[in-house]
This record gives C-alpha cells, sequence and structure tokens, in this order.
C-alpha cells in the first residue's frame, strides 16, 4: 500500500485522520493538480470562477500547491487544496485554501493548514501570512494565526 501511495502521491504525503475513517484522505504536495477538478472544488465552496488560463500560470507560479485527496487507486478525487506564494526563504503567502463541503467539519482543514506549514518550515521560510474572509476568521485563530493586531497596516493596490 504505502508504495501505492508514494507512487500516487509523492513521498512526502501524509496520511489525514478522519472521525469515520471509512475512506483514505491524502495529503499531497506533488500529486499534479487538474485545473478542471480545482474549479470544480472551488464551485463547490462557492467561489466565484477565474479564467482557467490564469489559474494556470498562479499554480505555475506558485511555492507550493497542496492537494487533498480522496484516495482511489485508480482515480484519486481532488477534495481539498491550499497554495502558497512567495520568495521561499523569508516570506510566503497562504491562498485558497478549500475543503468540499462533504469533508468539512472533520478535522480535514486543520490538517491541510498543519501540513502546508510544515512544507514552509521545511523551507525555513520566517513569515507567513493569509487573507481570511470573515466567516473564517475563527478557523485560523483557533489554529494561533495573529490577526492583524495594528489596524490599518495592511496596505493594498488594485489594477482595477
Ligand atoms: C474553512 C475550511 C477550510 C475549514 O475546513 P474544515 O475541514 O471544515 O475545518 P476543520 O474540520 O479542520 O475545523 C477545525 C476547527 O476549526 C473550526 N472551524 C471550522 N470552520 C470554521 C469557521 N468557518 N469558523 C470558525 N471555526 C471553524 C472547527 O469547528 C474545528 O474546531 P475544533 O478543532 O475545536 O473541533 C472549510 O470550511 C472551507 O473550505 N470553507 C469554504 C472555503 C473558505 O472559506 N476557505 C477559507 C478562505 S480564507
Amino acid at each position: 500500500m504505502s508504495e501505492l501511495l508514494n507512487h500516487l502521491y509523492g513521498q512526502q504525503h501524509r496520511l489525514c485522520t478522519t472521525p469515520s475513517g471509512q475512506v483514505t484522505l491524502v495529503l499531497s504536495r506533488d500529486r499534479e493538480i487538474d485545473l478542471i477538478e480545482l474549479e470544480q472544488l472551488c464551485d463547490a465552496v462557492g467561489w466565484s470562477r477565474r479564467p482557467l488560463r490564469r489559474v494556470r500560470r498562479a499554480l505555475q507560479n506558485s511555492l507550493l500547491l497542496v492537494g487533498l485527496w480522496r484516495h482511489d487507486p485508480r482515480l484519486p478525487k481532488l477534495v481539498g487544496f491550499a497554495r502558497c506564494t512567495g520568495d521561499g526563504v523569508i516570506d510566503a503567502t497562504i491562498w485558497d485554501v478549500a475543503v468540499h463541503p462533504r469533508y468539512q467539519g472533520a478535522g480535514l482543514g486543520k490538517q491541510l493548514m498543519h501540513y502546508v506549514l510544515d512544507a514552509l518550515r521545511q523551507q525555513q521560510v520566517q513569515r507567513v501570512s493569509l487573507f481570511a474572509d470573515p466567516e473564517v476568521i475563527g478557523f485560523y485563530a483557533a489554529q494561533g494565526w495573529e490577526l492583524e493586531p495594528l489596524e490599518r497596516r495592511c496596505a493594498f493596490w488594485y489594477a482595477s
């Protein structure tokens, strides 16, 4: 089994623990992310669509892509995702954290975040940031993320 998992998900994969334990869920930073599957996942969590061409380039330019896969020896299914951008040394930013609604509430989002942070730690990244949607702030705060302490410290520039 472990040989198969290494083949499908790479040597740095991590098995997730779930309350039911009925399905095997695997975190991987090596298995290639299919754009259509990612779009379906983003649809499922209610995010607005982005042009696939641009998403492809964004993934190519990312520092780290993590997939959460429902294991199937023939066709693993993408049920969660997160990615990071950054310089790979000092700073990284986490984007697009999502767990398919069918798999939410089982501790998978938390395991996904741990896996991402462990991977960044391996790269010795010193500071990690993210932008939380208002309804998810509690999810990150409970995992020890510090909210912007002095409001109005973040600055943004939008192209349009
Ligand atoms: C946010 C998200 C990734 C969480 O994934 P999940 O697998 O449901 O989360 P977990 O089951 O690992 O939850 C871990 C803990 O966070 C809590 N939690 C989960 N979602 C939460 C939320 N929206 N607000 C506050 N706490 C939350 C859980 O109750 C759990 O608490 P516990 O450890 O005390 O039991 C998932 O709900 C999701 O994909 N949401 C839609 C997309 C989204 O909003 N992404 C974030 C963009 S910034």
